[in-house]
């Protein structure tokens, strides 16, 4: 059975037929690379005029290595509420911010802006920092500007929008010191990931070199796919703030560079929101499985399709079954957070996926996705 995987893998091809087309993002002055979005976010805050220990503000729906980017850096953190429609809860940031806060980071979820113009003016009042969290939304506008264009700084994980083994950005907007370097790593896990997404693309796109590629990368598989059997519990496990090659203080690994522009940017953003309708207007949505966002607005390059299910572990091995593999966001959050004090926080962390539109994805791919993802619904939806 065909494989859908929500992320991109790595055509070697574009090696060879380099785009040229000037980047809004990669191309801007104050634009570093780093190994991952929350090394950008180490290195970002540490620009920012404040104290070690001040407080920087979070939404209470995260993955969790954006806060600990954070601490790491030396601050401490606080939460705020985000609403069932996945809003930074503006009148809670008007009422219920501390003076002692000092930064807010807002997350843009899988794509969608935030409310940026009230936030901003919250800042502005209560002279705090602006952080944009762009992990998923890379190439995403509001309006007429790019996501990360408002913020004082913004961070990007480039890896999950283009494939790369690596690969974060940190966008410096106001007028702030130039961020630290980050230690060159390599290791063999990051070169054995280039291989296995470069063996995974050939054998997607059944290339001349996808006969060879698939018994080398059955080889490679072994682990891999034992990580994602269907039956597999899923847990918080002690390493997951600590992977060496998206590590805190790393730069960007040699070898994400040449992958970092794979063809024009407009196109990604074309191919995404197609892909993203194509799925919104065919999935035969229900009561167990519906839409988050009725709309795409103009100008959002999507990260995935998100669905509101009555459990994503369970949907995610339902979806397994018919070869549709989803993005999970934050199931776990940060162990600092109370979650008692956020109502919702449980049901976004377990009722939300996101579903597979990225820009390798054909139309012909897109009708088989859509056909596998219905038939899973019909079968499981109670
Ligand atoms: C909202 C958000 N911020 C930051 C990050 C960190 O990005 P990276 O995995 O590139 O370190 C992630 C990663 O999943 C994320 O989802």
């Amino acid at each position: 059975m065909q494989k859908y995987y929500t992320f991109p893998s790595l055509n070697i091809r574009t090696l060879w037929k380099r785009c040229k087309e000037k980047n809004s993002i990669l191309d801007e002055e104050n634009f570093f690379l780093y190994a991952s979005g929350r090394a950008a976010l180490f290195y970002g805050i540490s620009c920012l005029p404040l104290e070690k220990g001040q407080k920087v503000l979070f939404p209470s729906y995260h993955c969790g290595v954006e806060v600990e980017a954070i601490i790491r850096a030396g601050f401490t953190v606080d939460f705020y509420p985000v609403t069932d429609k996945l809003e930074a809860d503006i009148h809670w940031l008007e009422e219920y911010i501390d003076n002692d806060c000092a930064a807010i980071v807002v997350i843009h979820f899988y794509g969608f802006p935030q409310p940026v113009d009230q936030i901003k003016k919250i800042c502005t009042e209560k002279k705090l920092y602006l952080i944009e969290d762009c992990a998923h939304g890379l190439y995403s506008k509001d309006r007429n500007k790019w996501l990360g264009q408002f913020g004082d700084i913004a961070i990007y994980s480039i890896q999950k929008t283009v494939c790369l083994p690596n690969g974060g950005g940190l966008l410096v907007n106001a007028n702030l010191p130039k961020p630290g370097k980050g230690r060159s790593f390599i290791d063999s896990v990051l070169v054995k990931g280039l291989i296995r997404s470069v063996l995974e693309y050939e054998v997607f796109h059944k290339s001349k070199a996808a006969k060879i590629s698939k018994i080398i990368l059955d080889r490679f598989r072994d682990r891999q796919e034992a990580e994602e059997e269907i039956s597999k519990e899923i847990s918080m496990e002690p390493e997951y703030y600590d992977v060496p090659c998206y590590d805190y203080r790393n730069d960007i690994f040699i070898f994400s560079k040449p992958f970092l522009r794979p063809r024009s940017f407009l196109e990604i953003i074309r191919l995404r929101r197609n892909n993203y309708q194509y799925l919104q207007e065919n999935l035969a949505f229900n009561d167990t499985f519906s839409k988050v966002h009725e709309i795409l607005p103009e100008g959002v390059c999507p990260l995935c399709l998100p669905v509101k299910v009555d459990g994503n572990d369970k949907w995610s091995r339902n979806l397994q079954r018919y070869g549709v593999y989803v993005f999970i966001f934050g199931r776990f959050s940060h162990p600092v957070m109370d979650q008692g004090l956020f109502h919702n926080v449980e049901t976004l962390n377990q009722g939300i996926l996101g579903l597979p539109v990225h820009q390798q994805l054909d139309s012909d791919d897109m009708v088989l996705i859509v056909r596998q993802i219905n038939k899973a619904i019909a079968r499981f939806s109670e």
